[in-house]
């Protein structure tokens, strides 16, 4: 079987094709185009104009990579959210396409499981504690039968929210957490608000903290002491939620998964636990295509039904509220 995957829950127009067959998976493409929002946040309609300006280049650059025509895709599987309205309705308007074209099958997917998903399977990890970290979402998640559990998450802002935020206030010519982590390098640490509660994280009271001292402390310090005391926090959790579960996996998943620190401070906490921590490569960490098409393989072969009609999106849809087929 081969599935096309369509992401488009925020700044990423992103295409992947998996083929399942055998019982073995392989990605035969993974493309996309990121929006980049130069000195301010992002707008919506902006994104959307993007996406759908973006969308056949990034087809044909999929296709391309795996050596298919449309007419040789199975399933079409596409974010059905949580995310941006306005972007969801892009990928969604496109899978609705296709499959009139086609008269494939089109799976919705949602978002958080196909980062989830597709984190446990490069990183070879059965049942983990799973650290799900992006702009809009930091969430502690556990398998609980025939859903996910979020057993502890952010009261307000995401992590990746906290840094883009952070880095628009200090003006940077790209303000992403990615452009953060470079300027943190060799900073000093300075004390900052540390907030947790049980296993639920605050990060917007730091972040006003830390915007206060731009101008009075070098940038480089400031971002260094933000990221490792939300970090930490973040770790802090992590540790409680081992501890209560008795997990012995753990994965970091979403785009501030790829952050260095981030990653061997877990890797730290997991080897003093005896635990086996796992990542996905950064390709599959931010969002994409792949992970879309893959979490929809995964959904269809065990028996998950297809969209019949309305191909609809879910801007709230939380990760415990997709309910997974038996078998999955
Ligand atoms: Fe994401």
């Amino acid at each position: 079987m081969k599935v096309l995957g369509i992401e488009s829950t925020a700044h990423t127009i992103g295409i992947g094709i998996v083929e399942k067959a055998n019982g073995k998976t392989v990605i035969l493409a993974n493309k996309k185009s990121v929006f980049k929002a130069v000195g301010k946040g992002f707008v919506p309609t902006e994104l959307a104009g993007h996406h759908a300006a973006n969308f056949g280049k990034v087809l044909g650059e999929a296709l391309a990579q795996s050596g298919l025509h449309l007419a040789g895709i199975d399933a079409i599987a596409y974010s059905k959210g949580p995310g941006i309205g306005t972007c969801l309705r892009v990928g969604a308007t496109a899978a609705c396409y296709m499959r009139a074209r086609t008269q494939k099958p089109v799976v919705g997917v949602n978002h958080c499981l196909a980062h989830v998903e597709i984190a446990k399977w490069q990183a070879g990890l059965a049942d983990p504690l799973v650290l799900y970290v992006s702009g809009g979402n930091t969430q502690l998640i556990i398998r609980d039968g025939r859903r996910y559990n979020v057993i502890g998450e952010t009261l307000d802002i995401g992590l990746g929210n906290l840094f883009d935020s952070f880095a628009r206030s200090l003006k940077l010519e790209h303000p992403t957490g990615s452009e953060l982590e470079k300027l943190a390098a060799g900073g000093k640490y300075l004390p900052m608000p540390y907030s947790l509660k049980a296993m639920n994280f605050t990060f917007s009271g730091l972040q006003t903290y830390a915007e206060k001292l731009i101008g009075n402390y070098p940038p480089n310090d400031i971002a260094y002491s933000l990221m490792e005391t939300s970090f930490a926090m973040v770790c802090e959790g992590v540790e409680k939620a081992l501890t209560i579960t008795g997990k012995k996996e753990l994965i970091a998943c979403g785009g501030v998964a790829c952050n260095k620190r981030l990653q061997e401070m877990l890797s730290l906490l997991s080897e003093d636990r005896g635990v086996t921590f796992g990542a996905s490569a950064n390709e599959f960490n931010v969002d994409n295509g792949a992970m879309v098409a893959f979490t929809g393989a995964k959904l269809l072969e065990c028996g998950f039904k297809p969209e019949t009609r309305e191909i609809a999106i879910n801007q709230d849809y939380r990760i415990d509220q997709a309910k997974l087929p038996k078998t999955f």
